[in-house]
Parts: structure tokens; sequence; C-alpha cells
């Protein structure tokens, strides 16, 4: 998505050969305007799914899962974050790996809002390491629900997750990705 990737260029700044940090659209200050647009680019993508539930995770996936939803008609359900462990039985919860965290932390997301009927496209803002992706796959498929596909703002294309995820079959659909980051400059693939 041309738009955004210049919005990458023109405001993203970069730390080492790994980290780009966009606050000034996407994970601190938020574009509504360009969120939009990104969302509608979501629709087209995954046009031939049939979606009943936009599945994120918090905190800034549920910017852009709730403008998509917008799009697609559907609810947004996003997973909660919690070190405790009160394994309740009516949640489902995974275990995700931050690398850039060091920390392992528990996802959940109730029972109530996932059922074997729903048909679920995973969104959010970045994809490095693919461990949140994965963690959120894993609950849906704990509900029994269809998994049609992950959408990502911005994936990091010199990091495993996106590999990981075409690699299981999983139609993943990112919005820039970004090819490597060298000397301050970002480049992209295609
Ligand atoms: P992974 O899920 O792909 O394995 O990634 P990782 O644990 O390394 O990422 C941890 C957090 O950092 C995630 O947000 C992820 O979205 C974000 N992140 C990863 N790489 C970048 C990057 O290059 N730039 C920026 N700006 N963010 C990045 P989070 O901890 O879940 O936080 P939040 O959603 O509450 O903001
Ligand atoms: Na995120
Ligand atoms: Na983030």
């Amino acid at each position: 998505m041309d738009l955004l990737k210049q919005r990458i260029i023109e405001e993203g700044r970069t730390i080492g050969e790994e980290i780009i940090k966009v606050d000034s659209f996407l994970n601190h200050q938020i574009d509504v305007g360009l969120f939009v647009e990104m969302g509608k680019e979501f629709r087209r993508l995954f046009d031939s799914k049939k979606i009943t539930k936009l599945l994120t995770i918090e905190a800034s996936g549920i910017a852009i899962a709730s403008i998509a939803a917008l799009e697609f008609g559907v609810p947004v359900v996003f997973a909660k974050k919690a070190q405790s462990r009160n394994l309740d039985k009516e949640i489902y919860t995974s275990k995700v790996y931050s690398f850039t965290k060091q920390i392992t932390y528990d996802v959940m997301v109730s029972k109530k809002y996932l059922s074997s009927d729903d048909h679920v496209l995973i969104l959010d803002d970045f994809l490095a390491n693919g461990k949140a992706a994965l963690g959120l796959i894993d609950i849906a498929r704990q509900a029994g629900a269809t998994v049609e596909g992950v959408g990502i703002v911005i994936e990091k294309g010199f990091q495993s997750g996106g590999k990981l995820l075409r690699e299981q079959g999983i139609k993943v659909e990112s919005l820039a990705i970004i090819d490597r980051i060298k000397d301050g400059k970002v480049t992209f693939l295609n």
C-alpha cells in the first residue's frame, strides 16, 4: 500500500537494524484517515472470505481492527494480556513469548465471544516473529473457529513470523513488508 509505505519512509524512526517506530500515525498518535484506507485495503485483500469476527490483541491492534470492522461489518474481539494465572474455565488462553520484551505473557479471550461458528480474520499492527499471531491462532482453534487469514499493517520481512505463518498454509496479507533497515533507511519488498 503506497500511501502507508510513504508515511513509513517520511515519519518512521529506525532503531538499529530491527526496529522501526511509527508513533506519529500508528502506535501513539493515530491517523484515522489513513486507518480508514487501511481498513478498506484489508477488506479488499480478504474479499473472497466470509468473515464473522476480527480478532486482535491489546493494545495497538484494537484501533486498526475497530476501523477495519466498519468495512467488514462484524465485531472485534481483542485478546487481553495478563501475567496472572486465573485459569478460568470460561476463557481460552495461550502463552506468548515477546522477543522485544523478553517475557512470556498469557493472552485470553472469553469463551462467550468466539465459537466454532466463527470465521476469524486476525489483524495486528506489526508482524515480527509472529508469536502474538500464533497465540491468537491457537485461541481461535481452541474455540473451533476457522482462521481465514492474518492481516498485518507492517510486516518485518527479515524476521521469521511471516514465513512461519505462510508455511502453515495461513493466508497472510501485509500492507507493507519491510525488507531491510540499514543506516536509518527502510526498504520494502516489491
Ligand atoms: P511478535 O509477536 O511478532 O513475536 O513480536 P515481538 O514479541 O517481538 O513484539 C513485541 C511488541 O512489539 C508487539 O507489540 C509488536 O507489535 C511490537 N513490535 C515488534 N516489532 C516492532 C517494530 O519494529 N516497531 C514497532 N513500533 N513495534 C514493534 P505489543 O508488545 O503487543 O504492544 P502493543 O500492541 O500494546 O503496542
Ligand atoms: Na500489536
Ligand atoms: Na505494538
